[in-house]
């Protein structure tokens, strides 16, 4: 095999990851942090919260300003976030740490990794905000969205948990809407409240709309019915 032919065992992957651009204190709150708020990679993530309490997950949290005003506004629920660009984990850490926040950890992985070291039904809402679109049709496999990725979500969220998915991309809400209607077992609901972020400010710098679903998973499965 060439150094060029793809390996049929490497995942497909939903980011691409840009170590380059760490501001010097970016750099300095994650290492100053990171005890206190980072998950190791061989870590059960529920062990690294303080109080047992609701758990919302947010995959691909990017600088982390919205998922820090969530966890601030929000102290009865514990947030973990989920994000591969180190920048930006610094940059969340730092507005942590200097507000004393008790109710957030952070995971440095794949979001799909994490997730599968989650019990099964141990979360209340999963949010992912503004995943990366991937526009061009020979990446829409890198598209986080994928019914493989919902299968897990579904697995781990508590009965009338909540996915939360927004995006200022028309095609990629297109593929999102269909993803999830393959999903008998999630109800649309209306959506939890949120910040705006910071790649929703530049979607609507550009002009684009901006679309929200939210999914609630079944809280009582039908149950099988007896032959008579
Ligand atoms: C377009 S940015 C949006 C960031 C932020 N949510 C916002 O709205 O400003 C998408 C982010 O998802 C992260 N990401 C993509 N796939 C991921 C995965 N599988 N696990 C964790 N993070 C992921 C990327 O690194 C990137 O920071």
């Amino acid at each position: 095999m060439t150094e060029h032919q793809p390996s049929a065992r490497r995942a497909v992957r939903s980011f691409v990851i840009r170590e380059g651009r760490f501001t010097p204190s970016q750099r300095r709150n994650l290492e100053r942090h990171w005890s206190e708020y980072g998950i190791e990679a061989d870590a059960d993530p529920l062990a690294r919260f303080e109080r047992p309490q609701p758990l919302v997950v947010e995959v691909g949290f990017g600088m982390g300003d919205s998922l820090f005003e969530s966890a601030r506004v929000e102290p009865a629920y514990n947030f973990l976030g989920v994000e591969v660009h180190r920048p930006g984990v610094g940059h969340l850490l730092g507005l942590a740490g200097n507000a004393g926040l008790t109710n957030l950890r952070v995971a440095v992985a794949d979001a799909r990794e994490v997730l599968a070291r989650l019990p099964e039904a141990s979360v209340a809402r999963v949010q992912v905000y503004f995943p990366d679109p991937w526009p061009k049709k020979r990446h829409h496999k890198r598209r986080l969205i994928q019914p493989e990725f919902v299968s897990a979500v579904v697995e781990r969220l508590a009965p009338g948990g909540v996915l939360h998915v927004v995006t200022d991309w028309a095609a990629y809400a297109e593929w999102i809407d269909e993803v999830l209607g393959g999903f008998a077992q999630l109800t649309p609901v209306p959506p939890p409240s949120r910040v705006t972020t910071k790649y929703e400010q530049r979607g609507l710098r550009l002009g684009h709309a901006i679309t929200e679903f939210a999914v609630a998973l079944e809280r009582d499965p039908p149950q099988a019915t007896a032959d008579r």
